[in-house]
């Protein structure tokens, strides 16, 4: 299933559909009644493709992709199958994969999964499924995933008592490999590195970026450094085209968001994103007003920023960009004017609680809140939530 499958039929000679309704047979069709990959019908069979990639069937256009010799299909597919590991991990598809397939695939870097224990279970499933046929393969896919960045719990509990583990000597070696690498952390660099490598290091999941700020002098900086907890390893990225300090910073579709801040002499309303593939900066959409040391968030795939200091006075101000529309659009401001507030995402809500800060001055204690949106588009009023315990 799944499978690029043009039948011909002895009568008309026209492409029928293979078995089942699946994404490449009904290429075929598509494509029945125009000459072979016109510029038109690959256009179209792109679009058509590329719009309807689902778990269940990406393998397969990729498969197809392959045969028509459509690179542009083929890299969509790639990453979707990537993005999508564990969905795609239980599909038929997966588990009617060669094994060359099934190997190249759990070796990828880019493999989307919140930990190698769903590779684990997926390569072990890929097996269970012909367990007679496939069961010799075990320890070649178990030396292709990454046991080491297994928990020891799973090594103990699940890996090390599966039956197909237990029973092969190889398989048995391997999870030894693995508990040492938790038991003897000073014998780690003898390990072969792909096998300890985090999956998806191409990607901000996982690192700790540290971004601008002040030196000891009290200059503002340009400064972006990245923290790799595995490696346990700090290594500066590209700086920023402008010193930001008390920046705003967040994370969307994997691009990391430097906003405003201040560079020294200015409260900046520019803003810069930094593609970790590239380490590059880009400047991007800037805010409407001014402003450092603002809350930030993210909410439904768009960036939150609320009040904040233009130079002169706190602001009640919120903005929120559309990385899609690379633009910032004002929405409804806050009750009070806050600088330096504590920002939070819970249950579809931004919260804000801040110390309110005149100009220059001193925290009011007595004006201290928390407060509640329903950041919507339709922008419904920000509403008081209860006080802080305490304050
Ligand atoms: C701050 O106030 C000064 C003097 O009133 C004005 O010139 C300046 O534009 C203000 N800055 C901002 C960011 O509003
Ligand atoms: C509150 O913030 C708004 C802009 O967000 C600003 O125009 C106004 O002057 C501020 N009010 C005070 C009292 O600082």
């Amino acid at each position: 299933p799944g499978r690029i499958e043009r039948k011909h039929s002895d009568k008309d000679n026209k492409p029928v559909m293979g078995t089942g309704p699946s994404a490449p047979n009904l290429a075929a069709l598509v494509l029945s009644p125009f000459p072979s990959s016109t510029p038109l019908t690959l256009i179209f069979f792109l679009f058509f493709y590329a719009k309807r990639l689902h778990p269940k069937n990406c393998l397969g256009v990729r498969q197809f992709a392959e045969t028509m010799m459509c690179a542009v299909l083929y890299d969509a597919a790639n990453s979707f199958i990537h993005q999508h590991f564990v969905e795609v991990s239980m599909s038929e598809e997966f588990l009617a994969l060669p094994l060359e397939d099934v190997l190249e695939l759990v070796s990828r870097d880019e493999l989307n999964v919140k930990s190698e224990e769903q590779v684990f279970e997926a390569a072990l499933a890929w097996v269970r499924y012909d367990r007679e046929q496939r069961g010799p393969y075990l320890p070649e896919l178990l030396s292709s995933i990454r046991l080491p960045l297994c928990r020891p719990q799973f090594l103990s509990d699940r890996v090390q008592q599966d039956d197909l583990v237990r029973c092969c000597h190889k398989c048995r070696d391997l999870v030894d490999e693995a508990k040492d690498y938790h038991l003897m952390p000073e014998r780690r660099p003898h390990l072969p590195a792909f096998r300890t490598r985090p999956r998806c290091c191409t990607s901000i999941a996982g690192l700790i970026y540290a971004v601008g700020g002040l030196n000891s002098a009290g200059d503002s900086l340009n400064v972006v450094e990245v923290f790799d907890p595995i490696a346990n390893r700090w290594e500066k990225c590209h700086p920023m085209t402008t010193a930001r300090s008390r920046v705003g910073v967040a994370v969307v579709n994997g691009l990391l968001y430097a906003i405003g801040g201040y560079d020294g002499q200015l409260r900046l309303s520019t803003v810069e994103a930094y593609n970790p593939e590239t380490d590059t900066w880009t400047r991007v959409g800037s805010m409407n007003s001014k402003r450092s040391a603002m809350g930030t968030v993210v909410l439904d795939g768009q960036i939150y920023v609320c009040g904040g200091y233009d130079g002169n006075s706190s602001l009640n101000s919120v903005e929120t960009y559309s990385p899609e529309t690379d633009k910032w659009t004002v929405v409804t401001p806050m009750s009070s004017n806050r600088s330096a507030a504590g920002v939070t995402v819970f249950e579809g809500r931004i919260y804000c609680e801040s110390a309110l800060q005149p100009p220059h001055g001193h925290l009011a204690p007595s004006s201290r809140h928390a407060q509640q949106a329903l950041p919507t588009r339709s922008c419904l009023p920000w509403k008081q939530d209860v006080c802080l315990r305490g304050l």
